[in-house]
């Protein structure tokens, strides 16, 4: 982890209140899909954590959505402006530990992640199954991204203007799968964690530091206490304790 300036290329609004943002710099430490980048915004005391969509050696791209000040300042941000960065922080996925038959599971702002995990697995010769989940049709994203990749995503909408009506785990009722990897708030995860028969579950925490040392974001696994940013965000189903 070290903390360093990366460049601005590219900032988009790709969907309502959401924001794909491409920087520029050394990412070469960056070693998981799932990892995230902790900024630090003029005039916010606490950086704000954000995974990361995709990278190369040289490159990162975020994908985020507008919630609060530090957010918007964010997307305010004009291409060339540098921004602090600490990275890459957490553990992310382990696309070693999966199944035959692996399905990603993504909730709202959680289905980034997931599009990088899928990069990876479809880099090895394993084309996943994918459930992306919205409260409505404008919520959509990334759609098209996983087509590209040669995976067409189940989608479901809360309001049923788009796809299957319901949540994720209505459309996981219809497929056959033996492991998931999952992101998105935490009442979908644990829905997702009776569902699935093994996986990794990537968690979203208030954070400070991000990188270990506050214990701020501890929660309790059935291994004792962990650090979301540091021993996470990806947990692993038998090590989560609900
Ligand atoms: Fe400080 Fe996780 S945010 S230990």
């Amino acid at each position: 982890m070290k903390r360093q300036l990366l460049k601005i290329d590219h900032l988009k609004k790709i969907q309502n209140a959401i924001f794909a943002m491409t920087l520029t710099g050394d990412c070469s430490e960056i070693s998981a899909p799932g990892q995230f980048i902790n900024i630090k915004l003029d005039g916010f005391y606490l950086r704000r954590p954000i995974s990361i969509y995709s990278f190369g050696p040289d490159f990162l791209t975020i994908i985020f959505k507008v919630v609060g000040e530090g957010t918007k300042a964010l997307a305010e941000m004009q291409r060339g402006e540098f921004l602090d960065v600490l990275m890459p922080l957490g553990n992310g996925f382990d696309t070693t530990k999966g199944g035959k038959q692996p399905l990603l599971v993504g909730g709202g702002i959680g289905v980034p992640p997931l599009y990088g995990l899928a990069e990876n697995l479809v880099d090895r010769g394993i084309i996943p199954q994918v459930v992306t989940g919205f409260n409505g049709r404008d919520d959509i994203i990334l759609t098209k991204e996983f087509q590209v990749l040669g995976i067409e995503p189940v989608i479901t909408t809360v309001d049923g203007s788009a796809g299957i009506k319901g949540f994720v785990t209505d459309a996981m009722q219809a497929m056959t799968f033996d492991y998931v990897y999952t992101c998105g708030p935490e009442p979908m995860l644990k829905a997702v964690y009776d569902a699935a028969p093994d996986g990794q579950f990537s968690f979203e925490a208030r954070m400070a530091c991000g990188f270990g040392a506050c214990m701020g974001c501890t929660c309790e696994t059935k291994y004792g206490y962990k650090r979301i940013c540091k021993d996470g965000p990806v947990l692993y189903k038998e090590e989560i304790k609900w």
